[in-house]
């Protein structure tokens, strides 16, 4: 247990050094283009290049340790941070937002989507799913990958959520 959360702490670490500059990041586009069909790809390539960085790395690692990962699971993998676009990447503010706790907000979905309004950093780090759930559905893309994403968080009896929600954790 203390071995998985120092290294977590370590995948902190490392992830924040790489947040923090915006050329650090090298997302493999061309490999996550060939996983996600051109409506879901759409919808990642609005994403921050750090976010996709994130994704591509969280994506190979789950197909590393489940090499039997359905083109569904991988795709939702892709997508799963895709709710962050919609407020721009400033790393301060992530790490800040990260710190607090949880907060227990009422997703509105209007309040994103059709009035365009962009969330505050602490709704960002507690509606991402529901946003990038609505995202994926709105361009389109595959329903059950969209509630994959929905439940990356809190994956309860969703074997596939759980697997992101893990990886996610240790990436
Ligand atoms: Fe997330
Ligand atoms: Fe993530």
């Amino acid at each position: 247990m203390n071995i998985l959360r120092s290294k977590n702490l370590f995948a902190r670490a490392n992830r924040l050094l790489r947040a923090m500059r915006l050329e650090f990041a090298k997302p493999d586009d061309a490999w996550a283009q060939s996983i996600l069909p051109p409506l879901e790809f759409a919808v990642y390539a609005s994403m921050d290049a750090r976010d996709r960085e994130h994704a591509v790395r969280v994506t190979q690692y789950l197909q590393k340790i489940k090499p039997d990962a359905s083109p569904i699971l991988l795709r939702a993998a892709l997508l799963h941070d895709c709710g962050k676009q919609l407020r721009p990447y400033k790393w301060r503010e992530r790490v800040w937002a990260g710190l607090q706790p949880m907060p227990k907000l009422e997703f509105d979905s209007a309040l994103f989507v059709t009035q365009k309004r962009s969330p505050t950093a602490l709704e960002l780090r507690a509606l991402h799913p529901q946003i990038g759930a609505l995202l994926i559905r709105s361009a389109g893309g595959d329903p059950r990958v969209a509630q994959i994403v929905e439940r990356h968080h809190q994956p309860f009896d969703d074997a596939d959520a759980a697997w992101i929600h893990a990886v996610d954790e240790i990436e």
